[in-house]
């Protein structure tokens, strides 16, 4: 039998096609824009991930077996909220994961309702990204729109609602709302009190590979899919990428450099970190994760490849860049492109170079990227560590993950050893994956996704370079404490 994972991302979605033995039988994508209307605003059009799902499901299915689909599961970009009137119409775009509008309402949430209260009530407290802030913002800008909203939906909701026609969501990508207790896996009655909503706008609670419902006969007919395909609940991207590498059982971590950069840290236990600088969520895996996550990851290097280099040839770029440059940079960057969440929780950060002189080579430049993004995937495992998790190795996935440069440079940033997955597709992989528990083809997702993720490589540190960038690392901290506050103003 065979299952389709698709990973609703930021720029594009990504669909996979899998053989129950986790053979990959065709990827596809398709791309979709991103509106910023003011600085630090983030939006998408969700017709537009419908749009990309459906051609992708089309232009994957091209020449397959496609009468072997049995399931469906999708991963999808967290925190965004999409908003449905009575009739099923989304009332306005999507305000996204990486949006910085809501600083406002943030501060209300943490210092009228408390950070000591959401944490207990959520097991986090409020970062601009998050749902519940968006909701506050627009309950006091949009009222005519916050007055229509009849459902309440995260991005991969919204797709398996056009699916199946069914409104519901999984816990580990509601743990991204602040209005789920996720210890408990129930919606927090006082925090939708906060917000002002109620619990009927709000979607039903599924574990992630449970079966929601059915693709619709029409759609199933249009996109060439048989009769009776399963959609399952699917996935926060965070969580299914984690199961996609393999990472599931406590004690394990992933780390993503995709548009996003996060590390993952998996537990059986539900804890919360002394400083709520991590996230506390759930796993697609039924336990719970700590999460840190940097607004800007691959897609600082993308800026900078791209708006600012204009070019696509990114391993052209860092073919310059000689071993021995490494840990010795006297440029450096930050990467707060999109302000920072973990661990600033500041959505007026901004991006800098520091330490240019008028013999800085085009290369130092490049090399800073990539070096900024991994000293602030650094800062969040140095929370980690402050709350006595160690650790010693990582699985590593994303778009950043495909450069080797980057992946001896974060090896050795983060003085750990990093495992590439035999599969790339992290979220996709593992959205197929729970589509297949669903199906009832496998009973024991853990053991799953043991099975089907291999590592292809693996960097190690080496101390010497461990020892530099430790010194580097020092130096780059200093930055943000220096420059915060400073607007250009
Ligand atoms: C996680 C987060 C991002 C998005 C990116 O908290 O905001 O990783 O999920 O897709």
């Amino acid at each position: 039998m065979l299952y389709i994972g698709i990973d609703l991302g930021t720029s594009a979605v990504k669909l996979l096609l899998m053989a129950e033995n986790g053979t990959i039988l065709n990827q596809v994508s398709r791309e979709y824009p991103l509106q910023f209307p003011h600085p630090g605003w983030s939006q998408q059009d969700p017709e537009d991930w419908w749009k990309g799902v459906q051609e992708g499901i089309t232009l994957l299915l091209k020449g397959q077996e496609a009468h072997k689909v049995k399931g469906i599961g999708v991963a999808g970009q967290m925190h965004g909220l999409v908003a449905l009137d009575s009739t099923g119409r989304v009332i306005r775009p999507a305000i996204l994961w990486n949006d910085g509008r809501t600083q406002q309402q943030t501060d209300y949430l943490n210092q009228a309702v408390g950070k000591a209260a959401l944490s207990r009530l959520t097991g986090n407290i409020a970062f601009a990204g998050f749902t519940a802030p968006k909701l506050l913002w627009m309950r006091q800008e949009e009222p005519s729109f916050f007055s229509q909203i009849a459902k309440i939906l995260l991005p991969k909701d919204y797709i398996n609602y056009r699916l199946t026609g069914v409104i519901s969501t999984d816990l580990s990508d509601a743990s991204g709302t602040l209005l789920l207790d996720v210890k408990q896996g129930c919606w927090s009655p006082q925090m939708l009190d906060v917000c002002g909503i109620t619990q009927d706008q709000l979607p039903a609670l599924h574990k992630s590979f449970e079966p929601i419902g059915t693709v619709k006969p029409d759609l199933a007919r249009r996109l060439g899919l048989p009769r009776g395909v399963t959609v399952c609940a699917g996935a926060g991207d965070n969580a299914a990428a984690a199961l996609g590498c393999g990472v599931v059982g406590p004690g394990k971590c992933n780390i993503s450099l995709g548009t996003s950069g996060t590390v993952f840290i998996t537990g059986e236990q539900f804890t919360v970190d002394g400083q709520n600088a991590l996230h506390s969520f759930r796993h697609a895996d039924g336990g719970y994760h700590l999460m840190g996550c940097i607004l800007s990851a691959a897609s600082c290097n993308q800026w900078w490849m791209e708006q600012v280099l204009h070019t696509k040839d990114y391993a052209e770029e860092q073919q310059y860049i000689s071993k021995d440059t490494l840990g010795a940079n006297p440029v450096y960057f930050l990467p707060y492109l999109m302000g920072e969440r973990s661990p600033h929780n500041d959505p007026f950060a901004r991006g800098a170079f520091l330490g240019l002189s008028l013999d800085t080579p085009r290369e130092a430049m490049t090399q800073a990227v990539l070096e900024g993004v991994a000293f602030a995937i650094r800062d969040c495992v140095e929370i980690a560590k402050s709350q006595g998790i160690s650790l010693s190795s990582s699985r590593l996935c994303g778009g950043g993950a495909k450069s080797p440069l980057w992946r001896t440079i974060l090896a050795n940033v983060l003085g750990i050893a990093l495992e590439l997955p035999q599969t790339e597709q992290g979220p996709g992989y593992g959205g197929a994956m729970l589509a297949a528990v669903a199906c009832g083809e496998e009973p024991d997702l853990a053991a799953y996704a043991h099975r089907l993720c291999r590592v292809k490589t693996q960097v190690l540190p080496e101390p010497g370079l461990v020892r530099r960038y430790q010194r580097q690392y020092e130096a780059w901290k200093q930055l943000y404490p220096r420059l915060k506050g400073w607007t250009g103003e």
